[in-house]
C-alpha cells in the first residue's frame, strides 16, 4: 500500500518511522532540524495519520512492505538511512532483515528487538476486543498516554502530552485493532542483531517506562559496532520530549556517515 508522507529538505535521504498509535507529526521537531540538512521522509504507517486504514491484522512485515512500496514509488532504491521509534523500530528491523540492500544505516529509537511477552500479547488482544465491542478507542488511548512520557515532561510540557493524546485519539478504531493484533504476533528479531552490518545508532530515553534503558543498551551491545546514546529528561518519546538532545544524537550520527 502506498503511504502518505512528508518529504522535506535537500541532501541524502533519511526516513523516520513513527510509533503506535502515532503518526508522522511526531517528527515535527526533526523536520526543522534533520530536514534542513537531509532529505527527510516521514511516512504515516498503514492505518495512521493520512494513510489508508484497511480491515484486518497489520503485521509488522506488512507495515515494512508498505514503506518499501512507497520508497519504490519515489524511485528511492539506493541504500538510505532508516530510523524508527518503538513500533517504527520494529518495522525498521523487519526491513533490515528482509530488505538489507535498502539500508545504508539504521537508527533504533526507544525500541526493542524482542517479541511481546505472553502477558503483553494477551493484554493487546484484550484491548483489541474492548475497542471492537465499544467502537471507542479513548479508554485504550487514555491508558497508554501516561506511560509514554517522563514525569518531568508531563509537568513541564502538558501541551505536548495533550497534543499527542489528541493525535492518538484520531487513529481509527479498526487501525488500532489491526495494529494491536499485528504487534502481538510480531516475530522476535533478537537473532538478527549480531548480523546487522550497517552503522547503527541505538537511542534510549533515560526515563522510558516501556523500553527500559538497560534493555536498549543490551540491544546496542548485540549489534556490532553500534553507537548507544541515552537521552536525559525523556521517556518513550525522546524525539518529542527532549528534541535538542535527540537531534544532536541523530545529526552527530548522520554526520559520521558522510
Ligand atoms: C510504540 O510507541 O510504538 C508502542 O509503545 C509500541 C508497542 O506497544 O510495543
Amino acid at each position: 500500500m502506498l503511504l502518505a508522507f512528508d518529504d522535506d529538505g535537500p541532501g541524502p535521504v533519511v526516513v523516520l518511522l513513527h510509533g503506535f498509535p502515532m503518526d508522522r507529526t511526531m517528527w515535527s521537531f526533526q523536520r526543522s532540524s534533520v530536514g534542513s540538512i537531509y532529505r527527510l521522509i516521514t511516512p504515516d504507517l498503514r492505518g495512521h495519520g493520512h494513510s489508508a486504514a484497511p480491515d484486518g491484522v497489520y503485521s509488522v512485515d506488512d507495515l515494512a512492505d508498505d514503506v518499501i512500496e512507497t520508497l519504490d514509488a519515489l524511485q528511492l532504491t539506493d541504500p538510505l538511512v532508516l530510523g524508527g521509534l518503538s513500533m517504527g523500530g520494529y518495522v525498521a528491523l523487519s526491513i533490515a532483515e528482509r530488505y538489507p540492500d535498502r539500508l545504508k544505516a539504521l537508527m533504533l529509537l526507544n525500541t526493542r528487538a524482542s517479541a511481546d511477552s505472553p502477558e503483553t500479547a494477551a493484554n493487546r488482544e484484550r484491548q483489541a476486543q474492548e475497542i471492537e465491542a465499544s467502537g471507542e478507542t479513548e479508554p485504550v488511548v487514555s491508558a497508554m498516554v501516561p506511560k509514554l512520557f517522563a514525569p518531568s515532561t508531563t509537568e513541564a510540557h502538558p501541551e505536548l502530552v495533550a497534543r499527542t493524546h489528541a493525535q492518538m485519539g484520531r487513529t481509527p478504531a479498526r487501525a488500532m485493532v489491526g495494529t494491536l493484533r499485528g504487534l502481538a504476533t510480531r516475530p522476535d528479531r533478537t537473532a538478527l542483531l549480531p548480523k546487522i552490518t550497517v552503522p547503527t545508532l541505538v537511542l534510549a530515553g533515560l526515563e522510558d517506562a516501556i523500553v527500559p534503558t538497560t534493555e536498549a543498551r543490551a540491544m546496542a551491545a548485540a549489534i556490532p559496532g553500534s553507537h548507544f546514546i541515552a537521552i536525559p529528561h525523556a521517556g518513550h518519546l525522546a524525539p518529542l520530549e527532549n528534541h535538542q538532545a535527540t537531534d544532536a544524537a541523530i545529526l552527530g550520527f548522520l554526520e559520521s556517515l558522510w
